[in-house]
């Protein structure tokens, strides 16, 4: 299966994909997390990407495309794949579908994760992401939490940049802006699902994975 998951930042996509990935049998390719790699590397286009990312700004789409089709080209995501923060423009989504059809295929669906702004900020201020295994935590709502410490491999725990209020703004007005416009786009293929991403992180899988399984 070849499917998008989009919604706002915070929405829980970085949380929902590795469950519904795992559950599909295909690999999670997210931007953001390929994006931070290359920063923690250092890499000419961590660097770039960095000087975006921190402002809350999105990562201009030449850069980005370029990056997901040289991803996508791998062999593990030749038989379907879950893009989790890719497209987020209406150019990159117009790129993927010309893509996929030079490759002779398509998307099959886009889950929207629908959340309003208010728990958006209270889970992204909250959000600690651990260094090690990049599962991902809240310091309110995991009980397990250890201050500082992941509970599944035992690295340190931190908090993103970008998740500071100033950021948390910015990024929320590119979203208004910049990707609120898929949902008429994906809407118009009749790929677009929309889910209540609301309530425990357990509820909205399993939303989800029905989801899946009505339109699949
Ligand atoms: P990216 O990493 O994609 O960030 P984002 O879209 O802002 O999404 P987040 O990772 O912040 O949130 P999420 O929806 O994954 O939520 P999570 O599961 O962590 O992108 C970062 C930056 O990279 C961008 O700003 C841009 O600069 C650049 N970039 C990336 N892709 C790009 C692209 N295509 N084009 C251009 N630039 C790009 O959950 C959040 C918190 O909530 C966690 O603490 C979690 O534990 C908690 N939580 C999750 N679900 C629940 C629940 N049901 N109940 C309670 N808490 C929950
Ligand atoms: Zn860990």
């Amino acid at each position: 299966m070849r499917l998008v998951l989009v919604g706002p930042p915070g929405a829980g996509k970085g949380t929902q994909a590795e469950f519904i990935a795992a559950h599909l049998s295909v690999p999670k390719i997210s931007t953001g997390d390929i994006f931070r790699a290359n920063v923690t590397q250092g890499t000419p286009l961590g660097v770039e990407a960095k000087r975006y990312m921190d402002a809350g700004k999105l990562v201009p789409d030449e850069v980005t495309i370029n990056m997901v089709r040289d991803r996508l080209a791998e062999p593990d995501a030749a038989e379907g794949f879950l893009l989790d923060g890719f497209p987020r423009t209406t150019p990159q989504a117009a790129a993927l579908d010309k893509l996929l059809a030079d490759l002779g295929t398509a998307l099959d669906l886009v889950l929207e994760l629908v959340v309003d702004d208010d728990e958006v900020i209270r889970r992204l201020s909250g959000r600690r992401t651990c260094r090690g295994c990049g599962k991902i935590w809240h310091v309110e709502f995991d009980a397990t939490l250890r201050e500082g410490v992941c509970d599944r491999c035992g690295a340190e725990l931190f908090q993103r940049d970008d998740d500071k209020p100033e950021t948390i703004g910015a990024r929320l007005r590119e979203y208004a802006e910049k990707t609120a416009p898929l949902v008429d786009y994906y809407g118009a293929q009749s790929k677009l699902v929309g889910i209540d991403a609301t309530g425990p992180v357990e509820d909205v899988t399993v939303r989800a994975i029905d989801a899946l399984r009505s339109y699949g």
